[in-house]
């Protein structure tokens, strides 16, 4: 492509988001002439990672709400961010969350340079360019799924993912403009998001119609091609659901590190391909459920058995309150054992 269509597509894609931006809670409408909040973009962002624009502004407006700033969620307990983050997924996310809060309250506010980003918790290479570029108008090149598919399509290129990377992304820092490159990074995701949609794209209306190969070619419904992936193995655990006869609930705050890391959960069994035998938590009379509960994680799909019980009130463990359980501040799949035994103990 000559230098001078490269310059073309940016300013296309820049004219089409002054008009088609979506609006969403984290952004600044181009040329508002408003600055981005870094703290809100990395929040977004950090959010954003694995996670769709529907599911995440619901949790923005609520983390936003109740801490404005980064030394207000800085200053927040473990637990209750924890809580709030419950059922967005990669809880990993929010525990680095609060570690990055609490370097960038220490010292005073973000780095304003993708370098610096880098070198805080879970800022990995998407996060630090979409924050250097949209907060601080730093030339970074932002790579997400949608942006990969976009350049897969405009450059008509069919190396399957993941081994395409770094060509996508040469084509993407190819066309980051000087001028802009924050709304242009957001230009391309949206229109990802919106017209160059994995199926159906809406060529018809694109503003890059008349620059993409993939529409020359016929291909663009078929790109990005993918490598096949194996298919998900099924684990098998058991979950043990007691409740005191004052109503509390006999829980476990998981491990940091490892799967739901950090996260309230049932007590039970590991996780494992091959059914694992019941080892109660607490001596009770367990009654297995019939019913499961499935649940698929990025790695596997899980199937988990239920066994519930009443307990005497001098059972040991940790026991959150009646009146303190919440169902939505558990991990999704903790909270669909909670639907299935509820029944049970009204
Ligand atoms: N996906 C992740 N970050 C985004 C952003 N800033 N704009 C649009 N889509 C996104």
């Amino acid at each position: 492509m000559r230098d001078s269509a490269t310059m073309d597509i940016s300013t296309r894609l820049l004219a089409w988001y002054d008009r088609h931006a979506r609006d969403l809670p984290w952004r600044i409408a181009p040329h508002s002439g408003a600055r981005p909040d870094p703290y809100r973009i990395w929040l977004s962002e950090v959010m954003l990672q694995q996670t769709t624009v529907a599911a995440v502004k619901a949790y923005f407006h609520r983390f936003t709400t109740r801490w404005p700033d980064v030394q207000a969620l800085a200053a927040a307990d473990d637990a209750d961010v924890m809580a709030q983050w419950a059922g967005l997924g990669y809880y990993a996310r929010a525990r680095n969350l609060l570690k990055c809060a609490r370097v960038v309250a220490a010292q005073g506010g973000f780095p304003d340079t993708r370098e610096g980003l880098q070198t805080l918790p879970g800022i990995g290479p998407y996060t630090s360019a979409a924050i250097a570029a949209i907060a601080f108008g730093r030339v970074e090149t932002v790579v997400d799924g949608n942006v990969e598919r976009v350049m897969a399509r405009l450059f008509d290129e069919h190396t399957p993912l993941p081994a395409a990377k770094p060509v996508l992304t040469a084509c993407a820092a190819s066309l980051t403009p000087v001028h802009r490159p924050g709304d242009y990074a957001q230009a391309v995701m949206d229109l990802g998001a919106t017209v160059c949609t994995p199926r159906n794209p809406a060529c018809g209306i694109c503003p890059l119609m008349g620059d993409c190969a993939a529409r020359v070619a016929g291909t663009a419904a078929m790109l990005p091609a993918k490598t096949r992936k194996a298919p998900k193995p099924v684990r098998m655990g058991i979950a043990f659901v007691g409740r005191r006869v004052d109503g509390a609930w006999l829980m476990e705050r998981r491990p940091d590190t490892g799967l739901l890391g950090g996260m309230l959960g049932w007590p039970g069994s590991a996780w494992a391909e091959v059914a694992p035998p019941p080892v109660p938590p607490v001596a009770a009379d367990w009654q297995a459920l019939s019913a499961e509960v499935r649940h698929t994680f990025t790695h596997f799909h899980l199937r988990l058995s239920l066994q519930v019980a009443h307990l005497a009130m001098d059972t040991p463990g940790l026991f959150i309150p009646a009146q303190d359980f919440t169902p939505t501040a558990l991990p999704t799949v903790m909270r669909k054992a909670h639907a299935l035994v509820a029944p049970y103990f009204t």
